[in-house]
């Protein structure tokens, strides 16, 4: 019986010390690895060759006509012989996602949601805000904010209308936060949309709720006629 104790333990002792050896030990062997996982793989370091490539470059320059998002945006005259021209001119002087703390940035005036358009209101702004509107938040809030998008078909019960009394006297630096961070189940949008077309889409927004609740003293009188044809 201690005779077969002790076999067994002699020959624990040499598995223990053929597996972990004679610790603090100096060896030119490679060291023995239990459990290697990802510490040894094929991947990309930053500046160093890569044969992986033809050009035999690590690091990938980015896909021709990648436009950059959050900086300035092409004028014009650049956009006219590319794609980006279909889409319109409108060039942002100072295209950016939100950085001060001023109510361009943060809707905020003080303590207090401010209200009012810090860009100037032109037909191309308006026309910006209806082309942002229509890709950005159309698919939920419905094409005429109505609260009607295709998502509701697939689910998303939620989503309010923004044709609401109060979605209509909501202070415009309130709408703005909602966009750049979000609301309960709404994510937060301003990773997506730089800060000059924010206030784009308010300004069509506006526009949509003014449509939907106009009432006939809006209609210029001298148009009032052409009215009751229709
Ligand atoms: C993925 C769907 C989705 C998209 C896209 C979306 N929203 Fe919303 N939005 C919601 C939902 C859901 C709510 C309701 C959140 C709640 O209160 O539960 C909401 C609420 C709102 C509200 C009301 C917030 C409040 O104070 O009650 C505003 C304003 C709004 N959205 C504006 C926008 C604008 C502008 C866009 C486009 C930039 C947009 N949303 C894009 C889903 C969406």
């Amino acid at each position: 019986m201690l005779r077969g104790f002790l076999v067994i333990f002699l020959l624990c002792t040499i598995a223990i010390l053929a597996v972990f050896g004679f610790r603090g030990q100096t060896s030119t062997g490679p060291p023995l690895e239990l459990f290697p996982d990802m510490v040894r793989q094929m991947k990309v370091r930053a500046q160093a060759p890569l044969n992986f490539f033809a050009d035999g470059r690590g690091p990938r320059l980015p896909v021709a006509g990648t436009v950059p998002i959050g900086y300035e945006m092409p004028t014009k005259s650049e956009t006219l012989n590319t794609s980006a021209a279909a889409i319109g001119s409108y060039s942002h002087p100072h295209a950016s996602f939100s950085a001060g703390t001023d109510y361009y940035n943060t809707g905020k005036m003080g303590d207090h949601w401010g209200t009012g358009i810090p860009l100037e209101v032109t037909r191309e702004l308006m026309g910006r805000g209806q082309q942002r509107f229509n890709i950005t938040c159309a698919m939920c809030h419905g094409a005429a904010a109505a609260g009607n998008g295709i998502t509701k078909q697939y689910g998303l019960a939620t989503v309010v209308s923004l044709q609401d009394e109060r979605m209509r006297k909501m202070s415009d630096g309130e709408i703005f936060n909602t966009i750049t961070n979000g609301k309960n189940t709404m994510m937060a949008y301003g990773p997506n949309i730089i800060v000059p077309d924010r206030w784009a889409i308010i300004a069509y927004l506006r526009a949509l709720q003014r449509s939907q609740n106009a009432a006939i003293a809006d209609v210029p009188e001298d148009h009032r006629a052409q009215l009751d044809k229709q």
